[in-house]
């Protein structure tokens, strides 16, 4: 058994999508999650700043005693998941292997920010798993700030999410399976699945990582007492009172 907190980090309040998954399977583990809203949005950056805000965020939760680290942001998980888990000596998690493992579609649509598209690391993670695979693979940049000013029910939304999709073209590219390769765009999967033919899986990576999760911690003994209720703590970079306002509209109780 080991109580120590599970950290988890994304560029803002995308994350916590992930740590919503988390908090369903693993209800007795504690958590800590950081927001860096203030380089917000990671998708427009280079891989080596967004490796440089990462690294700094991984001694962060290192210096909070935590027992594993979940990389809950996509842009990060493509950018810098070999190079913190080369620099450091802790059990860090990407989201991409877990679900990209996942997949035995032949016909896979990805939708991400562009620096994650840009890093062909959902192609090459897909590709490791499953050779035949055809991946057609769309950068959605404006998906993350229009989730992250609270505009997600806004008309203008719903043309941009057309526009996307009709980039990402399912039917001609016979696409059965689609990965919200950010975990920004579960804050939106209603729109997109309506946006999509019903037979279309849209598939959220923090149900696969929190499974995935589980079972490591299970296999190396290190869960959390099952009578203990979990705890989440929560801290961003920049503007913590917007960030917590994010976290509450998603269900999460602060204070
Ligand atoms: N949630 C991040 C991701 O999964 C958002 C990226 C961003 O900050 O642009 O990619």
């Amino acid at each position: 058994m080991d109580k120590r907190p599970i950290g988890m980090f994304d560029s803002g309040s995308g994350g916590l999508t992930v740590l919503k998954e988390y908090t369903k399977l693993l209800p007795n583990e504690d958590f800590i999650y950081f927001g860096d809203t203030a380089h917000l949005p990671y998708g427009d950056k280079s891989p080596e700043k967004i490796r440089e805000y990462c690294e700094s965020i991984v001694k962060f939760l290192i210096e909070k005693n935590v027992k594993m680290i979940v990389i809950a942001c996509g842009t990060a998980s493509a950018n810098a998941y070999s190079y913190l888990k080369e620099h450091f000596d802790i059990e860090i998690k990407s989201i991409i292997e877990p679900t990209a493992s996942s997949l035995k579609d032949s016909n896979i649509g990805v939708i991400a920010t562009k620096a994650t598209i840009r890093s062909n690391a959902w192609e090459n993670a897909i590709k490791a798993f499953n050779p035949e695979a055809n991946i057609t693979s769309i950068a959605c940049p404006l998906f993350v700030p229009l989730i992250e000013e609270g505009l997600i029910d806004n008309p203008g939304t719903d043309y941009i999410i057309k526009e996307y999709m009709d980039k990402l073209n399912v039917e001609n590219n016979n696409i059965t399976s689609v990965v919200m390769g950010c975990t920004h765009y579960p804050l939106l999967a209603n729109k997109l699945q309506s946006a999509l033919p019903d037979d279309v899986r849209l598939i959220n990576v923090g149900e696969i990582s929190a499974q995935d999760t589980l079972n490591y911690l299970k296999a190396n003994n290190m869960q959390n007492d099952s009578s203990h209720e979990g705890k989440i703590e929560l801290h961003s970079s920049d503007n913590f009172t917007f960030f917590k306002e994010n976290a509450k509209t998603l269900g999460f109780i602060v204070d």
